[in-house]
């Protein structure tokens, strides 16, 4: 292949450069060139048409969408069901997937034990490329996790252009990259991890899995911030992003696909961390709450529900008088600005104060709950914690609170309510929509209009 230019492109002005240096000669900002290859020029537009209306271009192809033939596809199950359950029922052929998580958090071993189950079926051929372990760790980590890896094929390879030739000549259909910071290409001069070198090595693999229809699977490090590790670009290159979520002193690990291609976001699969590796937790409805011996205050159960099952959480607040000219509100696995928005509609419309209060809310377990059927949880946990008054144990609620302080419907009331009953629940303060038509055994369920009457039936 004939070597590409190397460029550099300002970030703030789009300046093109053949040399690098520290400030912009055309913007004057600093820091801002980055390495590139420079794309082919386009070529030179012919025929009078364009002349004459004044546009440049050649004529592109239309087609009917109607007489489109797609073809079904084919998918791989990874032999890890929770695994497939958050790609949307196994892998696509050709699709390139990116797993994100802290470093520690279990992303090799996850594929390894993937892998492992794959290189058993039959014509998958998978091929590990690692550029971060050796033969012998790995074969280490294999060893503890017990699986078999007799069939499973290795490759430590951290130049991208030799991993796509020797996948070439070995034709596996499944291909893991561990990791793509530790991947370069030999176009770029700048060091593996750049976000350079990251893009295009990236591009180059996409572009293979296209072509010959190959199933890859990119390992990514994420940085302290929550962002993978320079480039969120690579999300829009892959089809798939999956997340490892919860930290890794709990037991357990929540992958969340953010972006699918090819089924649904918000997926959860839920493993736990164990002496064998990870172990699928098929039923997780109830792993998240911490089940105190008394009442506390400050804590409340909701149901929520992530992809395609419903899951109960533990909602924490924590109010405490503040020394602060700013009190402080802080979140774990919630949006802050819910919460500044949640205070002000308490305060509004359930004569609540807190203004002089600091106020952490957390969701237990390390999960993150993203929708807004935790409003009314999250408000409250913190009427709780303020006044001091521990709410039933075996009370569940959920609803979205509205600036005008009604309380609104979350979809598929009925499915929670019915899972909420089934450990144990006896009460449910919910949304006069989500009022179940007949009643469900067991469970007592107060359908609430506006906020203040939730705060009363407390
Ligand atoms: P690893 O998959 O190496 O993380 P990543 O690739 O995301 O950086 O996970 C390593 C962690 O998992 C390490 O802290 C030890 C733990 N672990 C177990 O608890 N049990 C096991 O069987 C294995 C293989 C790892
Ligand atoms: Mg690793």
């Amino acid at each position: 292949m004939a070597k590409a230019k190397t460029i550099y492109t300002c970030l703030e002005c789009g300046a093109t450069f053949l040399q690098w240096s520290g400030q912009c000669r055309d913007c004057h900002a600093w820091n801002s060139l980055e390495e590139g290859i420079e794309e082919p020029k386009p070529a030179a537009p012919t025929g009078n048409n364009q002349r004459r209306s004044g546009y440049s271009g050649t004529e592109a192809q239309v087609c009917q969408l109607g007489e489109v033939h797609a073809e079904v596809e084919t998918r791989i199950s990874t032999g890890i069901s929770e695994l497939d359950r958050v790609l949307g029922d196994g892998l696509v052929t050709g699709s390139v997937v990116l797993i994100g998580g802290d470093p520690g958090i279990g992303k090799s071993t996850l594929l390894l034990q993937a892998l492992a189950s794959m290189s058993e079926q039959e014509n998958l051929n998978p091929l590990y490329v690692t550029g971060e372990e050796s033969p012998q760790q790995v074969s280490l980590r294999a060893q503890r996790l017990n699986v078999n890896v007799d069939n499973l094929k290795l490759l430590t390879e951290t130049q991208v252009e030799r991993i796509i030739h020797t996948a070439q000549r070995f034709k596996p259909r499944v291909l893991v990259i561990d990791s793509i910071q530790t991947i370069y290409t030999d176009i770029l001069q700048s060091a593996p991890g750049a976000v350079a070198q990251v893009r295009e090595s990236t591009a180059q693999l996409v572009r293979f899995a296209k072509q010959y229809q190959i199933t890859i699977f990119l390992v990514g490090h994420v940085t302290k911030e929550g962002a993978l590790a320079g480039p969120r670009v690579l999300e829009h290159m892959v089809d798939t992003v999956l997340y490892f979520e919860g930290d890794s002193s709990s037991r357990y690990r929540v992958i969340r696909a953010i972006k699918n291609r090819f089924g649904a976001v918000n997926e959860l699969g839920v493993f736990a961390m164990t002496e064998q590796g990870l172990r699928e937790i098929n039923n997780p409805s109830a792993i998240f709450l911490s089940r105190h011996e008394q009442q506390v205050s400050g804590s409340v159960i909701m149901v929520t529900r992530e992809g395609s099952r419903p899951l109960l959480v533990e909602m924490q607040a924590l109010v405490d008088a503040s020394h602060m000219p700013n009190p402080r509100r802080v979140t774990l696995g919630l949006d802050q600005n819910r919460l500044s928005m949640l205070l002000a509609v308490l305060h509004r419309h359930g004569d609540v104060i807190t203004y002089d209060q600091d106020v952490f809310v957390n969701v237990v377990g390390g999960v993150r709950v993203s929708e807004t059927g935790a409003d009314l949880a999250v408000l409250l946990a913190i009427l709780s914690s303020l006044r001091n008054q521990p709410i039933p144990q075996d009370l569940v609620v959920f609803g979205e609170v509205g600036l005008a302080g009604e309380i609104r419907p979350v979809t598929n009331g009925a499915e929670r309510l019915h899972e909420a009953a089934k450990h144990g629940f006896k009460q449910a303060i919910v949304a006069k929509q989500n009022a179940p038509k007949t009643p469900i055994e067991g469970l007592e369920v107060i359908p609430v209009v506006r906020l203040v009457d939730a705060l009363r039936a407390l």
